[in-house]
C-alpha cells in the first residue's frame, strides 16, 4: 500500500491505481479493514448501507433448495443476509484473505457455517461451471476490476438461465444540491470521521472512495451499466437509485440461451 502523500492529486492516483493493477490493490485496501469493516460501514454511511443491502437481498429469488453465490462478500453481510432471508445455501467469494477470514468469522458466529461458505477469488474469473447458481448477488465490486463489462459476463455466466442478479454501488447523486452535499460529506466530512473512527487505513478509504464513485460513474453511467448488463446476457434489467442518489441496486434475470458465450 502506497504511504500517504502530500497533495491533492493524491485520491485520483488511488483511482488510477485501483483500475491499472485491480489484483494488487483491492487486497491492499480492504486487507486493513476487515475487523471494523461491518461497524464502520454503518456508522459512516448513517445506516444507509444497511437499508442498501436489503434491498438488493429483496431482488433474490431462492429457497432453501437454491444455491446461491456472492462476489465482493467481504465480511459476508449480504452472504448472510441472503441466507438468513431464503433459507438458501451461500458461497462467498472475496479477493481478500483478510475479509474472507473475517468473514468466516461472521459465519461461524451467526451459526451460519452449514449454510454459507466463503472462498478467496476474482470476480473476473470465478472457479465455477456454467450456471451453477440459482442467483448471484454482488456488491461494490465493479469500481475494482479493470474491466467491468468483461467482469458482468463472467459473474452472468455461472448463473443458470432464469436465475435472478443483483447488485449494489455507490453512485453520485443527480440532484445538484445533494451532489454538493454530497461531495462535501464524502470529500471533507468522510476521511476525517473515518480517520478518527477507525485509524489511517479508514483516513486513506475515506479520501479514496469519493473521487472513486465520481470516475466509475462518469465513465460507466447508469445508461452504459444497464446496456452492459443486457449484453452480458441479463433481461429484465432494473435500478433503483437509493439515499437521494447515493446508492444504487440494479437487478434482472439470466436470459435463457446460450448467452453471451455461445
Ligand atoms: C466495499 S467491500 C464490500 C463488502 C460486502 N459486499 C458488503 O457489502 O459489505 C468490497 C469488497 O470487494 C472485494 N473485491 C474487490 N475486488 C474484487 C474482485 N476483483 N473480486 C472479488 N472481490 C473483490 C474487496 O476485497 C472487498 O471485500
Amino acid at each position: 500500500m502506497e504511504r500517504l502523500v502530500p497533495g491533492l492529486r493524491w485520491p485520483e492516483e488511488m483511482v488510477a491505481r485501483s483500475r491499472s493493477q485491480p489484483r494488487r490493490f483491492a487486497p491492499e485496501l480492504f486487507g486493513r479493514l476487515p475487523s471494523r469493516y461491518d461497524l464502520l460501514s454503518l456508522v459512516l454511511s448513517f445506516g444507509q448501507d444497511r437499508r442498501w443491502r436489503g434491498a438488493a437481498v429483496d431482488r433474490v429469488e431462492a429457497g432453501p433448495e437454491s444455491l446461491v453465490l456472492d462476489v465482493a462478500t467481504g465480511p459476508a453481510g449480504v452472504a448472510l443476509a441472503v441466507a438468513g432471508t431464503t433459507g438458501a445455501r451461500v458461497v462467498g467469494v472475496d479477493v481478500t484473505e483478510g475479509m474472507v477470514r473475517q468473514g468466516r468469522f461472521n459465519v461461524a458466529r451467526r451459526g451460519g457455517s452449514d449454510r454459507v461458505q466463503l472462498l478467496v477469488g476474482r470476480g473476473e474469473q470465478l472457479p465455477f461451471a456454467d450456471g451453477t447458481f440459482d442467483a448471484l448477488t454482488f456488491s461494490y465490486l465493479l469500481r475494482y476490476v479493470a474491466d467491468p463489462e468483461a467482469t458482468l459476463a463472467e459473474l452472468a455466466r455461472v448463473v443458470r438461465a432464469g436465475g435472478t442478479i443483483s447488485s449494489l454501488e455507490f453512485l453520485r447523486p443527480a440532484c445538484p444540491l445533494w451532489w454538493a452535499l454530497w461531495w462535501v460529506y464524502t470529500r471533507a466530512v468522510l476521511p476525517v470521521a473515518g480517520g478518527i473512527l477507525g485509524g489511517r487505513a479508514w483516513y486513506e478509504v475515506g479520501r479514496f472512495l469519493g473521487p472513486s464513485i465520481t470516475e466509475h460513474d462518469r465513465r460507466y453511467p447508469l445508461g452504459w451499466m444497464q446496456e452492459a448488463w443486457r449484453r452480458a446476457g441479463i433481461t429484465e434489467v432494473g435500478a433503483r437509485p437509493m439515499s437521494l442518489g447515493g446508492g444504487l441496486v440494479m437487478w434482472g434475470r439470466k436470459a435463457p440461451g446460450p448467452g453471451p458465450h455461445g
